[in-house]
């Protein structure tokens, strides 16, 4: 692409103010410019100034195995889990691309010290976790680390410098995903600096094309791998590839799962996981109806009653098969300093948005989903803020309950 074909595209999308400093750029900052022009998707401004929440279809609840229901099975459901890891055919994916702005590190929140007394990252007990796994296996299992532009790097050096948490290296393979413009509330794309779109993390909904865009993708493409177990970064109590919730899939035959806990209140502010339109689907706490939130069944429990914990297994030809479509894009507003009038402005409020597709919205793009519960207090220790609720705070909290040293 060259700059009358740039300054082309860019009339078409209504986007030429980031063009308004290249005669100012030196021949390699142009060439820079065009190239990231080039590679902008323009589609994902779409749904700017579409702001209401989504309408929600007819929702009723999802086939659930309680924690008493996987009790009774576990031994199956342990011995199927397994049989499957050793032959290879599942792996894991680490989503740990984002920028934990909510904990307020500038570094990855996979390397924040979770520890009080001795070090532990979050990375290094996530490890721990798996290595509990994989003791019981002939083989380590693969484990894919999706990281960002931003914090590579950063992630590469940390996990050599701690010499892969004992995990052998030659399993561990990073990719990073893809990132999107953001824009202005009326949607033109702001520019970083004169010769440089501000671009931010994708979400975390574009895993899949980012990991199958990879050379890390190999393995997955052409190797013996069938399932996929995609976590997040942020619970330090995450169970990865765990034998059970792998076991419990198979053996239902669903095309995805998700580890979900019972909702600590009505209100609490947690993805849903539910039939949506007869398909699975994950409602977020503030798309869901009240009426609905709070209703009970029978038993007294609430029918819409599982959270989801970010941790799913999906079926690789399903996945596959919905590589095409495009997920619904989200609007996060941020505080984005950006160049305007020659100067760079470093806003006090948000003035505008980062835009993000989300592992969430797959779910609805499977057949069939099952609800694995998982002890909350065992299972789940997210860490979001840096005091109050999901913080460093509680997650330490949970791992002492847990009897790990920390
Ligand atoms: P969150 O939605 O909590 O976002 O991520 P975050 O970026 O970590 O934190 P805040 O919102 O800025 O405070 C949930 C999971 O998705 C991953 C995160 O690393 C975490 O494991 N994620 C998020 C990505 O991998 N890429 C992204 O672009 C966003």
């Amino acid at each position: 692409m060259d700059y009358s074909q740039a300054k082309k595209l860019l009339s078409e999308h209504g986007q030429t103010q980031l063009l308004d400093y290249y005669a100012e750029l030196s021949e390699g900052e142009r060439a820079d410019l065009i190239c990231q022009i080039a590679s902008l998707d323009f589609g994902l401004l779409d749904g700017i100034g579409n702001t209401g929440t989504r309408k929600i279809g007819k929702l009723s609840p999802v086939q659930t195995l309680g924690v008493a229901e996987v009790e009774k099975n576990r031994a199956a459901y342990y011995a199927a889990g397994i049989d499957a890891l050793n032959k290879g055919l599942v792996a894991a994916v680490l989503l740990a691309g984002g920028q934990g702005t909510r904990l307020g590190s500038d570094k990855p929140k996979g390397m924040f010290d979770i520890g009080v007394t001795r070090e532990l990252s979050i990375f290094a007990q996530q490890f721990e976790n798996i290595k509990q796994v994989t003791a019981n296996l002939k083989t380590p299992f693969d484990v894919f680390v999706m990281t960002s532009d931003i914090n590579d790097a950063d992630t590469r050096l940390f996990f050599k410098e701690k010499h892969y948490f004992g995990y052998p290296e030659e399993k561990i393979h990073f990719f990073t995903q893809d990132m999107s413009p953001t824009c202005s509330f009326d949607g033109k794309i702001y520019l970083e600096e004169k010769g440089k779109i501000f671009l931010s993390p994708n979400g975390n909904g574009g895993w899949y094309s980012s990991l199958m865009g990879s050379p890390a993708g190999k393995a997955v493409r052409e190797g013996d791998i069938k399932w996929l177990n995609v976590y997040s970064v942020d619970n330090v109590l995450q169970r990865i590839c765990d034998p059970v919730f792998i076991g419990a899939t198979l053996i239902n035959g669903t095309d995805c799962s998700s580890k979900v806990v019972k909702k600590a209140n009505a209100a609490e502010r947690v993805g849903v996981l539910c039939i949506e339109d007869g398909k699975p689907a994950i409602v977020e706490y503030y798309e869901m109806p009240e009426d609905l939130a709070s209703a009970t069944g029978a038993d007294g429990e609430l029918i819409f009653g599982y959270g989801v914990t970010l941790n799913y297994l999906f079926k690789v030809d399903k996945l596959d098969a919905i590589l095409e479509n495009r997920l619904p894009v989200h609007l996060s507003k941020k505080v984005i300093p950006h160049i305007i009038n020659g100067e760079k402005v470093h806003p006090d409020e948000p003035n505008g948005y980062k835009l993000e597709i989300l592992v969430l919205d797959m779910i609805k793009l499977m057949d069939s989903c099952l609800a694995v519960e998982v002890v909350r207090e065992r299972e789940f220790a997210p860490v979001k803020n840096r005091t109050g609720v999901d913080s460093v705070d509680t997650a330490r909290e949970l791992l002492r309950k847990n009897g790990i040293i920390i």
